[in-house]
């Protein structure tokens, strides 16, 4: 089934009002939104409208139950100006696997696609030229139903949002393996991109920031052995003769970026390892000499040098003359949302604007 998408724009743009050079991350909003409802056991109301405040009932099921998923993505330029998506169709299917286990509707797919090509057609101007900057697309869901009874809504919201954005991290990450709180639990929602699991990792984040780190470390929640994720974004440590990152097996976000980065080292004949992996392993192979970088690596993040890791008292530091790995990947993954190297896997997509209502 396709769905008309009714367009009314605004007045005037506020392009021309942003300092593309010096974009904060998460502040600044392009002029439009795509919204879309869902009610009856359907989509419909789908429309790009001037980005606007929402009103909403205190019995909002989402303020109380939380039933509230996301992704993020991104859009930037070629060099020949064309405005360009990377992998929609992976987050439209992250979305619907988040989705599924929230208790909430499937947005179909060629809805999914339909709306970011339009809007992203429509908020072409409002993509940063400067590589490594970007438009950064947050589709999100969330429960509309006005109701205090814990129970799935039977109506929802899909909205997406634009923002022109600079890098997540502009400096090294520092990061503090956590030992008492945990992310996420074997059959828990860690897997899924739902608003909760990052209101949950503020608080330890807050106390690893106050003791002057930048991000908490995560480790599995049974043993405090296994190392999961960062919470803003995967992670992946580099030996000396391989690259090692967490296997996704339902506690850890299915990262995009962490997809691509794994086929792009493959494509290059490196050794990549996904499995499990413990702080004690890493912290061997420190000692040894054997691992020599660690970076994150996650949409808004894109891939972001780590410069330590702190577990308890120990301390692995690491040196910015052995970036190699991550500089490579993040300069490949920048050019090909440039257009500037060969795309040889499909992953970057031009906008169309046919699919205009
Ligand atoms: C993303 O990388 O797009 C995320 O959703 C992570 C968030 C910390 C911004």
């Amino acid at each position: 089934m396709t769905h008309k998408i009714t367009i009314k724009k605004v007045a005037q743009s506020r392009v021309n009002e942003i300092d593309f050079d010096n974009i904060p991350f998460g502040r600044e909003f392009s002029d439009h939104m795509f919204e879309a409802t869902y009610s009856d056991g359907k989509w419909h109301s789908c429309e790009i409208k001037p980005l606007s405040r929402i009103s909403i009932h205190p019995a909002m099921l989402t303020l109380h139950y939380g039933q509230a998923i996301f992704e993020g993505m991104k859009a930037t330029k070629h060099v020949d100006g064309r405005p360009l998506l990377f992998r929609p169709e992976l987050h439209a299917e992250r979305l619907n696997a988040s989705a599924h286990r929230m208790c909430m509707p499937d947005v179909p797919p060629q809805l999914f696609l339909d709306a970011l090509h339009t809007l992203v057609d429509m908020e072409a101007e409002w993509i940063p030229a400067r590589k490594g900057s970007a438009l950064y697309l947050r589709p999100f869901m969330f429960a509309t139903d006005e109701y205090i009874g814990v129970s799935s809504s039977t109506s929802y919201k899909f909205i997406i949002m634009c923002l022109p954005v600079g890098p997540y991290y502009s400096k090294p990450v520092k990061l503090r393996a956590e030992r008492k709180y945990v992310r996420a639990v074997d059959g828990g929602v860690g897997e899924a991109k739902v608003a909760g699991n990052y209101a949950a990792s503020l608080y330890p984040a807050r106390l690893a920031k106050e003791a002057g780190f930048d991000q908490v470390l995560w480790l599995d929640a049974h043993e405090f052995k296994y190392v999961q994720e960062v919470g803003t974004m995967n992670i992946f440590f580099v030996f000396k003769d391989k690259i090692v990152t967490p296997a996704t097996t339902g506690t850890i976000l299915k990262g995009i970026t962490r997809k691509t980065l794994i086929e792009i080292m493959k494509d290059r004949g490196m050794q990549v390892e996904e499995r499990k992996i413990s702080i004690d392993e890493i912290k061997e192979a420190y000692k040894n000499g054997d691992l020599v970088e660690s970076f994150g690596a996650g949409t808004a993040a894109v891939v972001a040098n780590i410069s330590l890791i702190q577990d308890g008292d120990f301390q692995m530091t690491f040196d910015e003359s052995n970036w190699k790995t991550s500089r490579d990947l993040k300069k490949h993954i920048n050019d090909l949302r440039a257009g500037e190297v060969p795309d040889n896997h499909g992953w970057v997509i031009p906008v169309h604007s046919e699919v205009m209502a």
